[in-house]
């Protein structure tokens, strides 16, 4: 069916998706003096409330603090300088801060940041439609890029200079793009994660990574009041099989340690299944269209990298868009792929590493075991090798 032509609207950079990558792009073109549209297909709850990764690196931190974003994740944020890889019954501590000069990752949900984010959006008059049904792009191609939407039953069209396609890994944007102009690149792994909210005090200071024979499982929080637990189970595991006392006797079987290290339990306030893939599309544009964050790569959860991938990849096209006003240049838009995909192809290795060390595959071999131990116990043991791991986790250079 062909929808009446409804009211149109103009700005400079159309955004499909108010995810971080979206609001952070609209946030930064903002400070640029160069206008954007969000469209959003779910409601600002739903955004704002949606559990996710909680991990940002410290160059992440510093472009929202840098960019006037950063006052409550400076009060809420907990700031960690190690993290513990767990083997073998026995905790080792990474002191990524002393190994990277003095760099840190800060403890912070995602959603927290897209709340900060959305709400300086609105404050400095930004436009966000919400609930945008019926979301399609067109003219991409051409010079005319346009984004159509349906918006409290009403046909909008928004005509832009350029679209920026944020709307994450099952989005419209990536699939409007001709077939054969994108290459991807996947790999998909044969176990999801589990991942709890709990309201107990987390029984570490700092993330705990434990690689056990049963399989792998992290300790993470939110608060200091609020623990996020995970475990390796199969792909196609239904959360049904999961009541939660199993979660946590599984949980004390995994972290178990010698000494008088003990998991505090609590009730679990939510509970969910995410799948672990790796995945990249080449080039990240095609015409005026552009794609940023888990529209154009996703990464398995272990290395904490798709919040932080997403804020990279913004950075650079905010740089772009800013280039290409003030002097006309299309220089950095062209060079936007490549620059992005050096860092996201880095960070992809980094994830999938960790996950192929930390996690138990039914393929494996005992030889392969072994071998899986002995590589974390070179890497706790090595000063070279720790370093390699926490310059990673604490986020590579942008550039
Ligand atoms: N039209 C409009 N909006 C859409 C559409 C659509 N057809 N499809 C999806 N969206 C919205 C989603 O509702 C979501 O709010 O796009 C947004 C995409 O946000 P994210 O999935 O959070 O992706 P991104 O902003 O790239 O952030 C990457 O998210 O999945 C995590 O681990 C990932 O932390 C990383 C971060
Ligand atoms: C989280 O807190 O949700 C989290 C932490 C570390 C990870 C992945 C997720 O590697």
């Amino acid at each position: 069916m062909r929808l009446r032509k409804g009211k149109t609207l103009r700005t400079q950079i159309g955004i499909v998706g108010a995810g971080p990558a979206g609001l952070l792009l609209s946030h930064l073109l903002h400070l640029q003096g160069i206008e954007s549209v969000i469209v959003e297909a779910r409601g600002r709850k739903y955004i704002e409330e949606r559990i996710r990764a909680g991990v940002l690196e410290q160059g992440t931190v510093d472009m929202l603090v840098e960019t006037g974003v950063g006052e409550r994740l400076k009060r809420e944020g907990l700031i960690h300088h190690g993290i513990e890889l767990r083997f073998n019954r026995r905790g080792h501590r990474i002191n990524m801060y002393e190994l990277t000069g003095g760099k840190a990752i800060t403890i912070y949900a995602q959603h927290e940041v897209v709340k900060d984010l959305v709400s300086a959006r609105l404050a400095a008059g930004g436009q966000i439609f919400f609930e945008a049904g019926d979301v399609s792009v067109d003219g991409f191609n051409g010079t005319a890029p346009s984004i159509r939407f349906v918006t409290d039953g009403k046909p909008r069209e928004l005509s832009c200079d350029f679209i920026a396609g944020c709307d994450g890994f099952h989005g419209i944007c990536r699939p409007s793009i001709p077939s054969g102009v994108l290459t991807a690149f996947d790999r998909t792994y044969p176990f999801a994660w589990l991942g709890i909210l709990a309201q107990a005090p987390p029984s570490s200071n700092e993330l705990v990574y434990a690689y056990h024979e049963r399989g792998f499982a992290l300790l993470s929080m939110r608060s200091t009041e609020i623990g996020r637990l995970y475990l390796q189970v199969p792909p196609d595991e239904d959360i049904n099989n999961w009541p939660d006392d199993r979660i946590w006797r599984e949980l004390h079987l995994r972290f178990a340690a010698d000494g008088d290290w003990k998991l505090t339990e609590g009730p679990i306030l939510q509970k969910g299944i995410t799948p672990m893939r790796s995945f990249v599309v080449e080039p990240m544009q095609y015409g005026r269209l552009y794609l940023a964050g888990d529209a154009a790569h996703i990464v398995p959860a272990t290395g904490a990298k798709g919040l932080n991938l997403a804020a990279a990849d913004v950075r650079l096209l905010a740089q772009a868009f800013a280039d290409f006003y003030s002097s006309g240049s299309t220089h950095l838009l062209e060079q936007y792929s490549q620059r992005c995909l050096r860092r996201v192809w880095k960070a992809q290795r980094f994830s999938w590493w960790m996950t192929s060390m930390l996690h138990r595959f039914d393929t494996d071999s005992p030889f392969d075991q072994r071998r899986q131990v002995a590589e974390l116990d070179y890497l706790t043991g090595s000063r070279a090798a720790m370093t390699s791991l926490a310059e990673n986790y604490v986020g590579l250079p942008w550039d």
